[in-house]
């Protein structure tokens, strides 16, 4: 099996849209609905392997969302091949904050990095704040792929990463 190569992904997003549970899903297939809120950032990797059987390593930065850790993102973002962008879709606070980190990696995030947008805890429909349209068109405007996922049922938690792959240099 050939491989494609280690890509560092990080992950930007208010505190509590379930970045950690997301890569806590894709790692590991596993939903902690107790999860603590990190500290700092935390490390993990995880191999895919894509349709045409080449394999992909992703090293995975989680930062934390608490506004207290924000002046240390860019020392996660900076050199990152890929950004994941988290906001929750019951939360139209989170996704502001989403467009300011957008911002950020457009102003300081290597020129050539993929970036995906991902409205998380997709299975709150009923609890729903920010339409699916909205969050579409603003990935459109700004040459992102956008998915939202749920890390409570794993809906298109491993489409969000093969997508991520496809798109790589
Ligand atoms: P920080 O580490 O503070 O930045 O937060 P985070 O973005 O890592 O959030 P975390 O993954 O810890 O999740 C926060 C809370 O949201 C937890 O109580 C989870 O159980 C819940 N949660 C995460 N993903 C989902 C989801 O897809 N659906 C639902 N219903 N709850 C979720
Ligand atoms: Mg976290």
């Amino acid at each position: 099996m050939g491989m494609l190569g280690d890509f560092r992904l990080v992950l930007l997003g208010d505190s509590g849209v379930g970045k950690s549970c997301i890569v806590l899903r894709f790692v590991r297939g596993q939903f902690d609905p107790t999860s603590k809120v990190t500290v700092g950032a935390s490390f993990l990797s995880q191999t895919i392997a894509l349709q045409d059987s080449t394999t992909v390593k992703f090293e995975i930065w989680d930062t934390a969302g608490q506004e207290r850790y924000a002046a240390l993102a860019p020392l996660y973002y900076r050199g990152a091949a890929v950004a994941v962008v988290v906001y929750d879709i019951t939360s139209p606070e989170s996704f502001n904050k989403a467009q300011y980190w957008v911002k950020e990696l457009q102003k300081h995030g290597s020129p050539d990095i993929v970036m995906a947008l991902v409205g998380n805890k997709a299975d709150l429909q009923e609890k729903r704040q920010v339409p699916v349209q909205n969050a579409l068109e603003y990935a459109e405007k700004n040459g992102m792929f956008f998915i939202e996922t749920s890390a409570k049922t794993a809906d298109n938690i491993n489409q969000l990463f093969q997508e991520i792959a496809k798109r790589l240099p």
